[in-house]
């Protein structure tokens, strides 16, 4: 694995793979990595002859209050981690490297960005796309790897890469999680240990959901009623939203129907968390599904 700074360093790399006639495969990270990180990451190597991978902190996606400071780095351990899930080049480009003095263009994904999580994060999915439009014109990867875990974000780049043309497939990947349910995150080393037992909150409420579904409930309220109830029954859970909403335009489902986004945030200790599940409606009851 060889790691790059340069912006220019690293479109020589994948231009000459390219020219070889590789196809590349990319998955953007925030470092700290874990085995969802690199489940992106294998998928990418059976999918793709070079893969990409970069850790950058996005000072443009953290709010003033939020943890940009504090969130955990360490190159070492991710450098290994990254090897040993066959990253080929791993891009780490300095803030000034991707934000030079005078940097003044922003991309908005609009409708899709204000809600949810972007209605407690203002800012945050304008950083997100930002940084990821940047990404995919340093990179040009034929294909780029993203989180079912953050579905939000994976709608609205979705979005993004289909209004600005650019020639990337988006592929979603399942979310990895805990043998006890809690979902893989960078954010989980902020939980003490009482914390941490109490974060399961978040998944069981989506089990909960899950299973009323499966008993016939439809009502896009009472499911979200029953998520809340589930996250309050810990006291160190502090929920911000608990939504059914449709997968596609991520809006509030009065009743569900073929298919609906369970997604949930919670507060626990100092750690934000966030989980979900998509759920396709069949005959056979509620079927999981990777958007
Ligand atoms: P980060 O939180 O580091 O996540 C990088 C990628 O890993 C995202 O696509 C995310 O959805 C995925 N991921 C995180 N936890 C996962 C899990 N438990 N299972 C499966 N995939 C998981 O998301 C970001 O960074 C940033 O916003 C970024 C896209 C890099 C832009 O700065």
């Amino acid at each position: 694995m060889e790691t790059v700074g340069a912006i220019a360093d690293l479109r020589r790399l994948v231009a000459a793979a390219r020219r070889q006639g590789a196809t590349v495969g990319f998955v953007p990270t925030m470092g700290y990595l874990h085995a969802g990180h690199q489940a992106l990451m294998r998928q990418a190597r059976s999918e793709c002859a070079l893969v990409v991978a970069s850790i950058f902190v996005n000072p443009l996606q953290f709010g003033p209050q939020e943890d940009f400071a504090a969130y955990p780095r360490d190159l070492e351990r991710d450098s290994r981690l990254a090897a040993a899930a066959g990253v080929d080049i791993l891009f780490t480009p300095s803030a000034a490297e991707m934000y030079p003095q005078g940097f003044s263009t922003f991309v908005t994904v609009e409708g899709l960005s204000g809600i949810l999580c972007g209605a407690f994060r203002p800012g945050h999915f304008r950083g997100v796309a930002t940084v990821v439009a940047k990404l995919l014109n340093i990179v040009h990867p034929d294909r780029a790897y993203f989180g079912q875990k953050d579905a939000q974000q994976l709608v609205i780049i979705r979005r993004l890469v289909r209004d600005l043309n650019i020639a990337t497939e988006v592929v979603a990947v399942p979310t990895v999680r805990e043998p006890d349910g809690l979902a893989l995150s960078s954010r989980n080393v902020y939980l003490q240990p009482d914390e941490r037992q109490a974060a399961t909150a978040l998944f069981r409420s989506l089990l909960a959901a899950e299973a009323a579904i499966t008993a016939g409930e439809r009502s896009g309220d009472n499911l979200t009623a029953l998520m809340l109830r589930v996250m309050r029954s810990e006291p160190l859970v502090r929920p911000q939203y608990a939504a059914a909403v449709d997968p596609d335009t991520l809006q509030p489902l009065p009743s569900v129907r073929e298919r609906v986004l369970l997604a949930v945030a919670a507060y626990v200790g100092r750690a934000r968390l966030i989980d979900n599940l998509a759920l396709a409606l069949g005959p056979e009851g509620p079927r999981r599904i990777t958007l």
